[in-house]
């Protein structure tokens, strides 16, 4: 400055201009890394789907059918329902998001004269797997099945009791549902 009194003042302004310069980098880094963790939250948020139901939440034993046809079992009780996919009114879990999803039943039934056990997990109404005992000669049946499935999202699971089939519960939940995104996929 004191050797170039011309040059001076564009010296200084070009230091300030540095300086700046760092300030609005340091600024806009910060704030790229506030982006990333934002964004991973939300799509940790995103992903979350998983549901568990019982039948019921009844003090005594109550009995759910037979029904003259194929119906999907309405389970009522619910334990979770993070993503809200499983609808109690319908009995439906519609697919939040497409990925691999375990989807787990058990049905339980008692009966005095004839039992009939059985119910079948489906996914837009195809069987994926069957649950069965007819004809036993004890008073109590329990089946379970559990299977992983690559899942679309707006697909539709359900549990349906099959024609002429019983269930039974109560508070003890020996009738449960569930299922949940294992690997999301899109
Ligand atoms: C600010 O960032 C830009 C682009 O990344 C870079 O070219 C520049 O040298 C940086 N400036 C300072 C002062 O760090
Ligand atoms: C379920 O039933 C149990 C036993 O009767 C009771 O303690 C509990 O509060 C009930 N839960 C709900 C969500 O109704």
């Amino acid at each position: 400055c004191a050797a170039d009194q011309s040059s001076c003042g564009c010296c200084l302004m070009q230091r300030q201009i540095s300086r700046m310069e760092r300030l609005f980098n340091k600024s806009v880094n910060l704030l790229k890394d506030e982006l990333m963790s934002s964004k991973l939250i939300l799509n940790n948020v995103r992903s979350r789907s998983a549901f568990s139901v019982a039948l019921n939440n009844n003090s005594a034993v109550t009995s759910y059918g037979p029904f003259s046809s194929d119906s999907i079992i309405k389970y009522k009780h619910i334990f979770i329902n993070l993503g809200d996919g499983y609808n109690a009114e319908t009995g439906i879990f519609t697919v939040p998001r497409s990925g691999v999803y375990s989807l787990s039943v058990t049905i339980y039934g008692t009966a005095r004269l004839i039992l009939n056990n059985c119910a079948t997990l489906q996914v837009n109404n195809q069987n994926v797997a069957e649950l069965t005992e007819k004809n036993g000669q004890d008073l109590e049946d329990s089946n379970t099945a559990v299977v992983a499935v690559q899942l679309k999202a707006g697909d539709r699971v359900s549990v349906k009791l099959l024609q002429g089939c019983s269930i039974n519960d109560d508070f003890n939940h020996y009738n449960t549902f569930t299922g949940f995104l294992l690997y999301a996929s899109d």
